[in-house]
């Protein structure tokens, strides 16, 4: 997830100080909490030969800050500027990589928000027409495409040439492009991607969020899905891909600016909850060809070297072994490969048994955690294969392993791992469905089947999501209990671990998770009255196996709350409250039933007035043993 901005203006502030370029910078700096790996601006410039100046930094917008003041040929009195702050998704997350990127003549620039899916494709065509392409983006395609539907009509206006080009385009965009042959505006295009816009008297900007222009408007208008367009000082025009004038919705808030930077959500954890649908889209996007033949182009094991693969080890900590653990699941059914999950800071000291027919999986949101880095240099060190999940594109563990499968969940602030953690269970699935289709377990037909299945989980994670208050409503008749079990069986067991971990860490109860069928083997005697027993009761093969524990527990005079598929009223009978979930085909149901554990969770801290986004004594990224 990233952030654009765009502003253009009919003034020409004489005092020094650049409107375009400082609303730019400034822009940015707003909209660092869309991703902060590097940073660029780009401005019209009628005194450089290329008509435009550009300046570009890594690690972020204050970075780009100080570059701007450095940088002596910074234009003054520039009539429309572009900007964007880059969370990496293709390409490492350095100068050479940040946008604005531009075209051969370099007299076009653009910046991008989302992912063409079509990228490889498209530049392997502009690269044969005569194209240099330099950087390791997706994004880069964009302006190339641009510039030549400008080469093949002349007269066209630039934002026909960017109709032209989109029609060519498969994915997500939100693109502001500014080109020194049309110094007067800015052309802008959306799909999925979010894009706002404003104008006053003799200014129009756009942005990817309220928070970069609220500063000059509080009246907006939403660019929507496949709209172009056009802005001049002072004023805007909307079409649609075939050029017909459209009017586009309206949009005012009140916010101020932490709350826009929330995107008005109360903290930064119910918005990461709300984006879950995205992340999850936007991780399985251009990853399965049409004929259902999976694509990770970041994986760099060739088939063969899957196929040598006898044993999977999955290292991890937290929320991110909870993925695992439901990953061990699926690569075994898929794969039928055999896998050992080891929580990380175990792994390390246990001289574990490796060889080069070893696969270990690092699952670490962060790509930081030292418990996990270590695990997997230990692997590593003992010639093992190792492969990284990682929502951090070249963060340390990436930078040493073999291959990397990026989750593109865009930046976490919630210290509670929520939207990453659904990311990862995405790209742990696309990773079992991978070996199967490698090792020959599976044709690109049943993929394509079951990748069927995980194309609708966004819109079952959004419906969970419309029932938090409900959730709430259960989370209210529990807020004065002290003892929480989770319960869960087969992938149902991870979910009720990463359930309890969310109560835990979020409301400081007492909650544990364990194995459904583990109970009576000791944990039962836990059970009171009073106790709350949360079970995973969606429908699995050992659905009844589960109900029969669940009896257990209720006979002892525990309360009983059940996450049920919606209609499951056998379920439901047995429960003294329900937590509604879509059904899903099984082993990628724990999707969307932590969904509503994350929720319950969440409901329980904000009961007890707790900060949900920073809670008590935890780190967003562990670099302690
Ligand atoms: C989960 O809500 C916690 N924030 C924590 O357990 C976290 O999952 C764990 O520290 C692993 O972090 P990582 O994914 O960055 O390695």
């Amino acid at each position: 997830m990233c952030g654009i901005i765009g502003i253009i203006t009919s003034e020409r502030d004489q005092t020094g100080s650049d409107r375009v370029l400082d609303t730019v910078v400034e822009g940015l700096e707003r909209l660092e909490y869309r991703g902060y790996d590097s940073a660029g601006v780009a401005v019209i410039d009628p005194e450089r030969k290329t008509g435009l100046w550009r300046a570009r930094a890594a690690n972020g917008t204050r970075s780009l800050e100080d570059l701007v003041k450095q940088m002596e040929d910074a234009p003054r009195g520039s009539p429309a500027g572009i900007g964007h702050t880059r969370w990496a998704t293709h390409g490492r997350p350095d100068e050479h990589n940040a946008h604005p990127h531009v075209d051969c003549t370099g007299r076009l620039a653009l910046v991008h928000n989302g992912i063409i899916e079509n990228h490889v494709e498209l530049a392997d065509e502009l690269i044969a027409g005569g194209h240099r392409l330099v950087s390791e983006t997706d994004t880069e395609v964009l302006a190339h495409l641009i510039e030549a539907a400008i080469v093949a009509n002349p007269e066209a206006r630039l934002e026909d040439a960017v109709r032209v080009a989109l029609a060519r385009v498969e994915g997500a965009f939100a693109l502001a492009v500014i080109h020194a042959a049309w110094p007067d505006e800015i052309v802008a295009a959306r799909r999925v991607s979010p894009l706002l816009m404003g104008v006053s008297d003799d200014h129009a900007f756009l942005a990817s969020d309220v928070p970069a222009i609220l500063g000059l408007t509080r009246d907006f208008f939403i660019l929507e899905d496949d709209r172009v367009a056009v802005l001049t000082p002072g004023s805007l025009r909307v079409t649609d891909l075939d050029g017909n004038e459209v009017e586009p919705p309206r949009l005012h808030v009140d916010w101020d600016l932490d709350a826009a930077r929330r995107d008005g959500y109360d903290d930064y954890m119910s918005k990461e909850m709300a984006e879950q649908p995205e992340a999850i889209a936007n991780t399985l996007r251009d990853r399965v060809l049409p004929d259902g033949t999976l694509v990770l182009d970041e994986v760099h094991i060739t088939d063969a070297e899957f196929q040598a693969i006898n044993k999977v080890f999955i290292v991890a900590c937290g929320s991110s072994y909870h993925a695992g653990l439901m990953a061990k699941y699926a690569i075994e059914h898929w794969a039928r490969i055999p896998v050992e999950i080891d929580i990380a800071s175990e792994f390390r000291y246990r001289n574990p048994v490796l060889d080069a027919q070893t696969l270990v999986i690092g699952v670490s949101q962060s790509g930081e955690t030292v418990d996990t880095f270590q695990a997997i240099r230990e692997a590593a060190a003992q010639g093992a294969k190792v492969l990284v999940i990682s929502n951090v594109v070249d963060s340390s563990m990436a930078r040493e392993s073999d291959a990397v499968l990026y989750t593109r969940a865009g930046p976490e602030l919630g210290v509670a791992a929520t939207k990453t953690h659904i990311a990862q269970i995405t790209a742990l699935e696309i990773l079992a469905l991978y070996l199967a289709q490698a090792r020959h377990q599976l044709t690109p037909a049943d993929a394509r089947a079951l990748l069927a299945h995980m194309d609708v989980l966004p819109e079952k994670v959004a419906r969970v999501l419309e029932r938090s208050h409900a959730v709430h409503e259960v989370a209210e008749r529990f807020r004065d209990s002290s003892a929480f079990i989770f319960l869960g069986r087969h992938v149902g067991y991870p979910v009720a671990l990463e359930g309890a971990l969310k109560l835990k860490e979020l409301s400081y109860l007492r909650a544990e998770g364990f194995p459904a069928g583990e109970l009576k083997h000791g944990p039962i005697a836990l059970v009171e009255p009073g106790t709350v027993v949360i079970g995973v009761a969606t429908r699995t093969p050992v659905w009844d196996k589960m109900m029969s524990n669940i009896a257990e527990v209720k006979s002892r005079g525990a309360s009983i709350v059940l996450v049920a598929n919606d209609g499951d009223e056998e379920t439901a009978r047995h429960a003294d409250a329900v937590l509604w979930v879509p059904e899903t085909e099984h082993l990628f149901a724990p999707i969307v039933d932590v969904v509503a554990l994350q929720q319950f969770a969440y409901s329980m801290a904000r009961i007890h007035g707790l900060d949900v986004d920073r809670p008590r004594n935890l780190a967003k990224v562990v670099t302690v043993e």
